[in-house]
């Protein structure tokens, strides 16, 4: 087996949850930019949300709407051990999203990390084109990559970095800059990786 799902799989099978390099104890800076944007009844998708503890936080807050979209089916069975019971408040999919046609319209889309890892350009329009249908006019689509002096690879995979400015461009018209951060990351060894936030409303 090879492919992104098989890499994926392979990475959530043969290291801890808080072995990675992306682990977060608690996904701050996301949860301030989603809660900023929703209200209780906004359907909220975290792309790519793997074993991310933001669903934990958002169906703490009360947000009742959550699904979390990977393409790592163990990644997302990680989360869903770790939230017992409350894991049936959550929609989960296991897919790409390059070749993922939304069911729905959400209020709020987020992806940390997921989107750099696109670094053909047909992969990239994929997503776009989900990103696309898959927002409502109004929506907020807040996207975390490696920043133009982060890491140039992650999990043995090169990487796209942007800047906000970049990220937009490359998203388009319909996607708004409203908000952005900048945030060093620790990762779990020590080491600090430049992430750039970028915050978009969903333009007609
Ligand atoms: C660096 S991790 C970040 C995970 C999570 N967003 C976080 O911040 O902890 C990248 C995640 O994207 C998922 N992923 C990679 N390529 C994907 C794709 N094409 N479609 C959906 N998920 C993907 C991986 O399985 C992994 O969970």
């Amino acid at each position: 087996m090879s492919g992104p799902r098989h890499h994926w799989n392979d990475v959530y099978a043969k290291k801890a949850t808080k072995a990675v390099s992306w682990y977060q104890r608690h996904a701050s800076r996301s949860l301030a930019f989603v809660t900023a944007s929703a209200g209780w009844a906004t359907p909220i998708i975290d792309i790519g949300g793997g074993a991310s503890t933001l669903v934990d936080s958002l169906l703490e807050r009360g947000f009742a709407d959550v699904s979390v979209l990977d393409i790592s089916e163990v990644a997302l069975a990680r989360a869903k051990d770790r939230l017992g019971e409350k894991a049936s408040r959550v929609t989960w999919m296991t897919a790409d999203v390059t070749r993922w046609h939304p069911p729905r319209q959400y209020g709020v889309w987020h992806d940390r990390a997921v989107f750099h890892f696109l670094t053909e350009i047909d992969d990239q329009d994929a997503y776009i084109a989900a990103l696309r249908s898959g927002t409502a006019v109004g929506a907020a689509v807040i996207i975390a990559t490696f920043a133009l002096d982060g890491p140039d690879q992650c999990s043995g995979l090169p990487v796209q970095r942007y800047s906000s400015q970049t990220l937009a461009a490359r998203l388009g018209a319909p996607f708004v800059l409203t908000d952005q951060a900048q945030e060093a990351h620790t990762t779990p060894w020590g080491t600090t990786q430049n992430f750039s936030y970028a915050v978009f409303r969903r333009a007609p």
